[in-house]
């Protein structure tokens, strides 16, 4: 019996071949040039677009929320409400990208034309970026972008079904897009939003968030000023707060300033969350390196020379000790890719040949095989000497 069924397999497979020589004997000549596959990838996962802004509107007295469509007219990539968006800018002479949370909601990016949102709140007085958005952008100004990054989304097979945002300031711009979608009936979660601001002035997108509310979408401003008259939650995001509106299975998401994040992780800690049920964004570039354990603070007035290598290409540049290497390389006009500037990404992963860097121990994201070989993400990175650096070619 057994050797008749390997002879059964013998003929079987030399009728295969037979069927198949016959089948290559008949087929076109022509070679398909689209890969079906690759064109799928492609308009999921474009890389850098062409956007055009459509409309810039005010989000509240210190944010505006500004809209971009491809120039293409093709829908947005597909992208998870909660991730950011990269964008690049011409600022003078520097050449200069920043992350923004994409505040619109992805299915609205899936219409026909698709667009994505971001809404950017000027700063106090330094805000390279923020302020050139607030003032100078307007409709028909056309940018490059990078639509869908990082890792700050809901994942029904890891998060609880309930989970509680914890939003500061702009903070909040993931959450907007969340709760959009879950207003839409494309994310499957109830959402509850503990939204802290100073001031009822403040509070960002807030008629956009209030007219969505539902028994899916909760919204609770707390503010942490004295403004007479207010009668909703008041202080700070406590323990004793956040443990008012959570459920008995809950994960929490927190995205606000860094000086937020370092309070609520001692408030988690009283409520014994376990680590799994806590999803932090990442807070960007950190404001004043100076004040980061191990920084040598006696170089804070320095400005080193860095030796920038792109293939045969050689400039020296300045880079003052209290900015990133990247932030170097933007004033100096040399692009190089970035994506969180939180040290996170890895996108702008830089060889250091030579000299000496202080990495920022709060986003040193790098692998232990990087620190080994001399890698840097250049974000996270600040010259303490003069030094010499290999980046991609763009
Ligand atoms: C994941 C993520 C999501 C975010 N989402 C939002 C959001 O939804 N809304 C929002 O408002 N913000 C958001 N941010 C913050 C945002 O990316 C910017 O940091 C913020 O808008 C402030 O940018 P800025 O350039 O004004 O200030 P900073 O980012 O603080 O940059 C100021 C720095 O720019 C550099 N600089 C100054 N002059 C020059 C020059 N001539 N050339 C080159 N560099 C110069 C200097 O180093 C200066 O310190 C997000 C950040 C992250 C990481
Ligand atoms: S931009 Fe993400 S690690 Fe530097």
């Amino acid at each position: 019996m057994k050797i008749k069924g390997f002879l059964k397999d013998v003929t079987g497979a030399k009728r295969v071949t037979a069927a198949r020589l016959d089948a290559f004997a008949k087929a076109s000549s022509h070679i398909e040039k689209v890969d079906p596959i690759a064109e799928v990838v492609k308009e999921w996962h474009p890389g850098r677009l062409e956007v055009v802004v459509t409309d810039v509107r005010p989000a509240s007295k210190t944010a505006v929320t500004v809209r971009f469509e491809r120039t293409d007219g093709k829908k947005m990539p597909f992208f998870y409400a909660g991730q950011y968006l990269v964008l690049d800018l011409k600022i003078g002479d520097a050449v200069v990208s920043r992350p923004y949370s994409i505040s619109s909601a992805p299915c609205e990016g899936r219409q026909e034309p698709g667009f994505a949102e971001i809404t950017v709140r000027r700063s106090k007085g330094d805000g390279f970026v923020a302020d050139f958005i607030n003032e100078r952008v307007r409709p028909g100004d056309v940018f490059t972008a990078q639509v869908g990054c990082g890792q700050f989304y809901y994942e029904p097979l890891r998060d609880a079904k309930h989970v509680v945002a914890l939003a500061g300031g702009v903070g909040i711009t993931p959450f907007a897009a969340m709760a959009k979608e879950v207003a839409h009936g494309t994310l499957d979660m109830d959402l509850t939003i503990l939204y802290g601001s100073v001031s009822s002035d403040d509070i960002v997108m807030k008629e956009e968030l209030d007219a969505i509310q539902s028994d899916r979408v909760r919204i609770v401003h707390v503010l942490s000023g004295d403004e007479p008259g207010w009668e909703g939650e008041k202080g700070f995001l406590t323990a004793d707060l956040i443990k008012k509106y959570s459920a008995d299975d809950t994960t929490y998401f927190i995205c606000g300033p860094q000086a937020m994040y370092t309070f609520l992780r001692e408030e988690l800690k009283k409520l014994d969350i376990p680590a799994r049920r806590v999803r932090f964004e990442v807070f960007g570039q950190a404001k004043d390196i100076t004040k980061f354990p191990g920084y040598p603070v006696e170089l804070k007035d320095e400005t080193f020379k860095m030796t920038v290598r792109r293939g045969i290409h050689e400039d020296v540049i300045d880079a003052k000790a209290t900015e990133s290497i990247v932030t170097a390389l933007e004033r100096a006009a040399i692009r190089i890719d970035t994506g969180c500037r939180s040290g996170e990404c890895g996108f702008c992963r830089t060889k250091v040949i030579s000299g000496s860097v202080y990495v920022c121990p709060e986003n040193d994201g790098r692998r232990a095989a990087d620190k080994d070989f001399g890698y840097v993400h250049a974000c996270a990175a600040y010259p303490t000497s003069d030094l010499t650096i290999k980046i991609p070619i763009e």
